[in-house]
């Protein structure tokens, strides 16, 4: 078959000659080895399978090359395919296009692989470990070119990664729809989606890489911001409008995610050591001015922070070293630590993401790719002590909350039964909080209130200011804290210097709040005040994601372990006309233990944009809180019953009758013990 000719798209222009093998330049950080199980057979159906993006006079030449990269790196990312230097999310008029949605998520994908924000750009991971934008760089090369031809009547249909084709739609449908390692149940394990992506057939999206939303670090700032606010009111007796100011915080991580916590720390006036195993990435977020000193010795590290509160002084520290020396110092030295958490990748702990006690980091990649067996013994015996040194420092005293990354999980997978609240399996969930089900998911998602974001697409500072501004005055701040908190950080944003890559801007909102700050900016485009915008939001939200360990943890009716809602979502978001939509398996909890879905909005001026948002934005938070309010939340009822009055005759919630609770309480134990 003539195949090249059967293409009417010319994939040939894009790959007319076989490309020089790029130089990888020194300093930028490599993915490590990813575990490959494939035998004989399966080994020649992942070089097939590759191959099959590839004109066959190439093929020769290509399959020993790409066997090379697969026994070498434990996936096939055709290297040779990748652009020569870097890659960065550039001014929309700099993009080919027959539409603008094509162009702008063009702007979106590059910035995802640009060097200054992905973590292994030339592996196309964006954050998270293991969080890419597709498999490989002959993926990237066809998606830019479908996104280079897609027309307002098209949707270009994206599975793990690989651009399946433009297919007829309307102007009214998605330009895009992306699933990342959506897989059978029966097979939806970490080792099946291992085989699935070494064979070339899958891919991890974490949340906003495959979903091409990611925004650098900052993304994540304002959510850690929070957290970290209201941990503190919480547990540190810190007032409703105060903040960090004399407090102290120790975590660990300066990664993808991870990386935001400085930042975060000192705009909430506070002070904070992070431990991070790998000098590069301290030093990048010392070049951004996210990390303000970095120590080396745990003693040295503890007497700045001492310092630091004495003075009430904003200072994040960055302590190169293992978190569990630095946390072993803190409890052999009786040191009080006042908040507590973790940002290692235990995600993927087995995997890369987390370093052993008695590792350095290059020592732990080198053991990843010899001797991964060994590897995962560390992992466990250094989870087991990591776990009893946060337990000793709580029984002192210290707040610790688990923050997402499946922290209490890998440590119960290292055969610590005890960190299970019934002593034996997950299904009461763990002992320690975790961000979410006690901090995020009540006093945020319950309320609508998620990570909200824009992308100014000409890649002016001038329009990002302009939409600051704009944003800030569709605030009432003395609504709730959450509002005054939402109003200070983006009065702020600029002076906080948050924008890494594009001209990007994070601004936790809730429904109604997002849809009026997104009419407004529709409104500034149409007016010519600014050039387009790129609207959407983490994943990391109210209604996009079920994961009974991290957004949907505080959900309690038993419906935790369903995904309805994050498909729903999906499906409404498509339904209602977003330009972009996107549904994953895994995000920052692993494979099979989450489904998150998430949405690009493009805003071009257009009253079909303004009828996107009064419909599609509403729908994507509200969904969440409906579900949330149908599982006795009480923040939602309250925001569901305000709901139901303002849209009386366009949309209506289902709400819950509460039972007594003792009545059933009584009912249930007087016939149990019949
Ligand atoms: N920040 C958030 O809001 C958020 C939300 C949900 C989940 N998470 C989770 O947090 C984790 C981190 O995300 P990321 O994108 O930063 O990942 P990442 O892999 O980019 O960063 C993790 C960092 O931890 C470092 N590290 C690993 N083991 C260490 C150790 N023992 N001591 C010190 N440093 C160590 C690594 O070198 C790496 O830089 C993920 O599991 C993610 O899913 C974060």
């Amino acid at each position: 078959m003539d195949v090249s000719n059967a293409m009417t798209i010319k994939m040939d222009e894009i790959f007319t000659s076989l490309p020089e093998m790029p130089d990888f330049e020194e300093g930028i950080r490599r993915a490590p080895k990813r575990p490959m199980h494939l035998n004989k057979g399966e080994i020649a159906l992942a070089l097939k399978n590759a191959l099959r993006y590839l004109p066959e006079a190439w093929h020769n030449i290509l399959a020993s090359e790409f066997l090379d990269e697969l026994l070498t790196y434990g996936r096939i990312y055709g290297y040779r395919f990748r652009p020569v230097g870097r890659i960065s999310g550039k001014p929309i008029d700099e993009y080919q296009g027959k539409c603008v949605e094509g162009k702008a998520f063009q702007v979106m994908i590059e910035n995802n692989l640009d060097f200054e924000i992905s973590l292994y750009p030339y592996e196309l991971v964006t954050y998270g470990e293991t969080g890419q934008v597709c498999q490989n760089w002959m993926q990237y090369r066809i998606i830019k070119k479908y996104l280079e031809n897609v027309t307002q009547d098209q949707t270009l249909v994206v599975e793990s990664g690989h651009p399946l084709g433009l297919f007829k739609s309307a102007p009214t449908s998605p330009r895009a729809i992306i699933t990342n390692a959506m897989m059978i149940g029966l097979f939806d394990d970490q080792e099946n989606w291992e085989r699935a992506m070494s064979l070339g057939v899958a891919n991890y999206g974490q949340m906003t890489a495959g979903g091409w939303m990611y925004i650098g670090p900052q993304g994540i700032v304002h959510g850690t911001y929070g957290t970290l606010l209201n941990a503190a009111r919480m547990e540190l007796g810190v007032a409703e409008d105060g903040d960090l100011t004399g407090k102290f915080f120790v975590t660990s991580g300066l990664g993808g995610m991870s990386g935001a916590q400085g930042k975060a720390i000192e705009i909430a006036n506070g002070v904070g050591i992070i431990a991070e195993v790998d000098l590069s990435r301290i030093q990048t977020r010392f070049d951004q001015g996210w990390v303000s000193q970095i120590t080396r010795d745990a003693g040295e590290t503890f007497a700045a922070a001492k310092k630091a509160v004495a003075e009430k002084k904003a200072v994040a520290i960055a302590f190169h070293g293992n978190v569990v020396d630095l946390l072993e110092y803190a409890v052999n030295n009786n040191i009080s630590i006042e908040l507590l958490s973790d940002q290692t990748s235990c995600h993927v702990a087995h995997g890369g993401g987390y370093c052993p006690q008695g590792l350095t980091f290059e020592q732990r990649t080198d053991m990843l790719k010899n001797d991964p067996e060994g590897f995962t013994k560390k992992v466990d015996a250094s989870l087991v002590r990591h776990y009893t040194l946060i337990k000793t420092l709580v029984d002192r005293g210290t707040y610790f909350f688990d923050y997402g990354n499946a922290f209490m999980r890998a440590v119960f997978d290292a055969g610590v039964t005890e960190i299970c609240k019934n002593g034996e399996n997950t299904l009461d969930g763990f002992i320690f909080p975790s961000y979410v089900e006690d901090i995020m998911g009540p006093l945020m998602f319950d309320y609508g209130y998620g990570p909200f974001r824009w992308v100014c697409l000409s890649g002016k500072e001038s329009d990002l200011l302009k939409t600051d501004q704009a944003a800030m005055a569709c605030i009432d701040p003395d609504r709730r804290s959450q509002d005054r908190d939402n109003y200070i950080w983006i009065r702020d944003a600029q002076k906080n210097k948050l924008v890494v890559g594009t001209q990007a801007r994070i601004l936790y909102q809730d429904a109604m709040g997002r849809v009026t700050i997104a009419l407004k900016f529709n409104d500034m485009v149409r007016k010519g005040e600014i050039g387009p915008v790129m609207l959407g939001r983490d994943h990391h939200d109210t209604g996009g994601t079920d994961s009974p360990f991290r957004e949907t943890a505080n959900i309690k009716d038993g419906s935790n372990i369903m995904a309805d809602m994050a498909i729903q979502c999906f499906a409404g978001n498509c339904a209602r006309g977003m330009s972009l939509v996107a549904l994953h398996n895994g995000g920052g909890v692993g494979i099979g233990k989450a489904i998150n879905g998430g949405f690009g909005l493009v805003l071009d001026g257009s009253s079909r944009v303004d009828d996107v948002i009064r419909r599609a934005m509403l729908w994507d938070v509200m969904g969440g809180v409906a579900r949330r309010s149908w599982a006795r939340n009480e923040n939602s009822m309250e925001t569901c019953v305000e709901f139901n009055d303002m849209c009386k005759g366009e949309a209506h919630i289902t709400i819950p009758y509460l039972t007594d609770e003792k009545m059933i309480a009584d009912l249930v134990d007087k016939k149990y013990k019949k």
